[in-house]
């Protein structure tokens, strides 16, 4: 299997929530490798840019406000088959429907805040990790 990367955000409510530890060590554990991690606090332009597949759906502006709505931490995660791996560790959108042991079902709340994003594809990933980190951050 390939060596692959993926985009992962701890999004605003597991922030809140005092998370990050819990999320990125469930990470860990999987066996994936953190190549890169910051905080940040999105702007509306950026929250808009990186969910813009979704702007027509009715969900679109209550998401955004959500992402805006507190820090989260962004990562480039790194294994093999990464980006299928870590769709799997988060579990279902909605975490009523995600299976016991993923993220979504320990820390999710509701279909909107459900604690994580990861790529859902070698392209997305590959735009998704440059839209948030320049070459020289991934150090890891
Ligand atoms: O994040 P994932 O790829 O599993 O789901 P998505 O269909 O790409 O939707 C992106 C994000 O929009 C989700 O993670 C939820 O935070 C939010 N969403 C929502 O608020 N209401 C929905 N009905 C579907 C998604
Ligand atoms: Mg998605």
């Amino acid at each position: 299997m390939a060596i692959e990367q993926t985009f992962s955000i701890i999004k605003p409510d597991a922030v809140e929530r005092n998370l990050i530890g819990d999320i990125l060590k469930m990470i860990s554990d999987s066996g994936l490798k953190v190549k890169a991690l910051k905080m940040i606090q999105m702007d509306r332009a950026k929250a808009e840019g990186f969910y813009a597949v979704h702007k027509e759906r009715p969900f679109f502006g209550e998401l955004v406000d959500y992402m805006l709505s507190g820090p989260v931490v962004v990562s480039c995660l790194e294994g093999e088959n990464a980006i299928e791996h870590y769709r799997k560790l988060m579990g279902a959108t909605n975490p009523a429907d995600a299976e016991a042991g993923t993220i979504r079902a320990a820390f999710g709340v509701n279909i909107q805040n459900n604690s994580c994003h990861g790529s859902d594809g070698p392209e997305t990933a590959k735009n998704e990790v440059a839209y948030f980190f320049n070459d020289n951050e991934l150090v890891g």
